[in-house]
């Protein structure tokens, strides 16, 4: 086989950079390794940016989006169980969008099916070469045989344990890495949210979510230990604890039901520099990891799909310098994301040495949020993502 560019993972970026591409008039094949429904199973984050809603648009898969999707145009903040607003669009003019991430993944699907695009699941063991040359190409077994994909560019869309970044020589790329001590249990429900908006909660007894995915579908998050057994957290004991943490009139019109999943992930920050080794270039989770906290990892794998598809109709249109830009402007704003994420997380968890003076401290940071015009400015700039 032969395309322009072979895009390893068939996720959120791989999906989205593929279509753009195709819409430019720029071919491409992407290599998955698991199936499509297993793809689909992963329940992941729910908030887009609106800079993600018009790449979306621009992908011509935003319609289902604009149906079903529900635009927010704040978010609430608690402390000691009470909770404050910030008002994105008074603020910045600004608002985001709250759709499963799921969904997206669906939407791409159909929209790449619909073009005609290749998409090759269950590719075992791919494997990149010539990554230094002008001719790289990229090997995989698909039902026991060897095939081979000939292309002019590699993008690596195969997430944090993908081989995409494993194949660049060590020496070559630089690795900045935090990870949290704690974690996050997440619970599916079909009961009506509890709040129009969400509900970030820092707490004494340590940090808590209020999402959505529609009318009937809530998401909820409390901070737990990462090795907590998840057979501790019954229901019951998740809904009281969820219910301790959270403002006092949330509280009390709680509704609860049966969870229809339930898990606890990890928490941490982490960044590749650069996102380029020759004709390999990184995008999205392959190249960084943010703690959920600022609902950033979907938005930033958007991003990193702007720079980089531009970048390439730029070098098609004749540009050859266009993709030495790709890897410092998609830092620069994945930085900025990384910092955000990691001061939301400080400011709302509870960390296992964190005495009396330090939860002071956080709840002064919130007052000041819930106090400030210019703080909360800030804020919501950077919540409802900075420009491309
Ligand atoms: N070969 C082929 N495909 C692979 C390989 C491999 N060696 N390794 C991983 N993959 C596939 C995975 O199965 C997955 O479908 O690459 C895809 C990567 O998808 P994601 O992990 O969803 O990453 P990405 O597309 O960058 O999506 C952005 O940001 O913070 C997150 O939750 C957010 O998942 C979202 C992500
Ligand atoms: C979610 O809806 O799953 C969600 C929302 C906001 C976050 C993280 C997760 O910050």
């Amino acid at each position: 086989m032969r395309t322009q560019v072979c895009i390893i993972g068939g996720g959120p970026s791989g999906l989205l950079l593929s279509q753009l591409l195709h819409l430019a008039g720029i071919d491409s094949v992407i290599l998955e390794r698991h199936t499509r429904d297993h793809v689909l199973s992963r329940i992941r984050a729910g908030v887009l940016e609106w800079g993600t809603v018009e790449m979306l648009e621009k992908a011509q898969a935003a319609r289902r989006l604009h149906e079903e999707g529900f635009p927010h145009d704040g978010v609430l903040l608690s402390a000691q169980n009470r909770a404050f607003r910030i008002d994105f669009k008074a603020l910045t003019g600004k608002r985001i969008m709250v759709y499963g991430q799921t969904e997206v993944t669906q939407d791409l699907y159909d929209a790449r099916d619909a073009a005609g695009g290749t998409i090759v699941h269950e590719a075992q063991g791919v494997a990149l070469h010539g990554l230094d040359g002008d001719a790289p190409h990229v090997t995989y077994v698909k039902d026991g045989t060897e095939h081979r994909v000939d292309c002019d560019f590699i993008a690596g869309c195969d997430g944090y344990h993908g081989v995409s970044r494993a194949s660049i020589p060590e020496g070559k790329i630089r690795q900045f890495e935090r990870i949290y001590p704690f974690g996050w249990l997440g619970v599916l429900s079909r009961t009506p949210p509890v709040s129009d908006e969400l509900i970030y909660a820092n707490h004494p007894r340590g940090f808590a979510l209020c999402s959505m995915r529609n009318e009937n579908l809530s998401r909820y998050y409390i901070q737990v230990p990462v090795d907590d057994p998840i057979g501790k957290w019954t229901d019951t004991a998740f809904w009281d604890e969820l219910r301790r943490r959270l403002p006092n009139e949330a509280a009390e019109r709680m509704a609860t039901g049966a969870s229809i999943e339930k898990a606890i992930v990890p928490l941490r920050s982490f960044v590749a520099e650069p996102m380029r080794h020759g004709r390999l270039f990184l995008v999205g989770d392959a190249a960084h990891i943010v703690p959920p906290t600022g609902a950033k990892g979907l938005n930033l794998a958007a991003s990193d799909v702007h720079y980089l598809h531009e970048a390439l109709v730029a070098h098609y249109g004749g540009d050859r310098l266009a993709l030495d830009h790709y890897s410092p402007r998609a830092l620069a704003r994945i930085w900025q994301a990384i910092r955000f994420s990691w001061w939301m997380t400080t400011t709302l968890h509870r960390f296992p040495d964190q005495g009396e003076f330090a939860q002071r401290i956080q709840e002064s940071e919130l007052a000041h949020l819930a106090n400030s015009a210019t703080a909360q400015t800030e804020f919501a700039e950077n919540y409802t993502g900075l420009p491309y």
